[in-house]
């Protein structure tokens, strides 16, 4: 069984040039801005009683050293590396280090744009990725940590006919 959610701390990373979203490449990464993402992960994370803390950094370095930190510190991880995803074997070894869930977000579908971008450092270390959903993506993410988190052996997979259907009830 998984610990109770409020329990539960999660990191959420933003690497290099997600602090301009909002105004870079809107028709790529949509109008929101980070500050707005962050806002709607924290919301969510209340809602579902999460301790949650937010990092962004242009820099590589600090990416690792706040990843090293959360190793004893955090019991999952949401990161896009965004451009690191497809250069950093430093970014990629300090994820190894850690022993918790991690997922794997970009705003955007990066197998459907350059060829650059088909590679990721850590889609073979992460437990799971998240691509191509938007800002929304980031929400996707949290709730799917949260229930890795929380019930690890996955949900009941009941259909529940609604009271107006048709079908009989099992
Ligand atoms: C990104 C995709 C990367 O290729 C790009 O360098 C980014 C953002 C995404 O969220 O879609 O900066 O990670």
């Amino acid at each position: 069984m998984g610990k109770n959610p409020a329990h539960h701390k999660i990191l959420v990373i933003h690497g290099p040039n997600l602090n301009m979203l909002g105004t870079r490449e809107p028709d790529i990464y949509g109008h929101r801005t980070l500050k707005e993402i962050n806002a709607a992960l924290k919301a969510q994370a209340d809602r579902l009683g999460l301790h949650m803390e937010t990092f962004q950094s242009n820099h590589e370095g600090e990416i690792v050293d706040q990843i090293q930190q959360a190793r004893d510190s955090f019991d999952g991880i949401i990161i896009n590396p965004a451009a690191f995803t497809h250069t950093s074997i430093a970014i990629r070894d300090a994820l190894s280090l850690l022993n918790i869930p991690l997922v794997e977000i970009h705003l955007s579908n990066t197998t459907k744009r350059e060829a650059f971008r088909h590679i990721s450092l850590i889609s073979d270390i992460v437990t799971a990725r998240i691509s191509g959903f938007g800002p929304r993506g980031y929400l996707l993410a949290l709730e799917g940590l949260t229930q890795l988190l929380t019930k690890p052996e996955g949900p009941a997979l009941v259909i529940q006919a609604s009271e107006d259907s048709n079908h009989e009830k099992p």
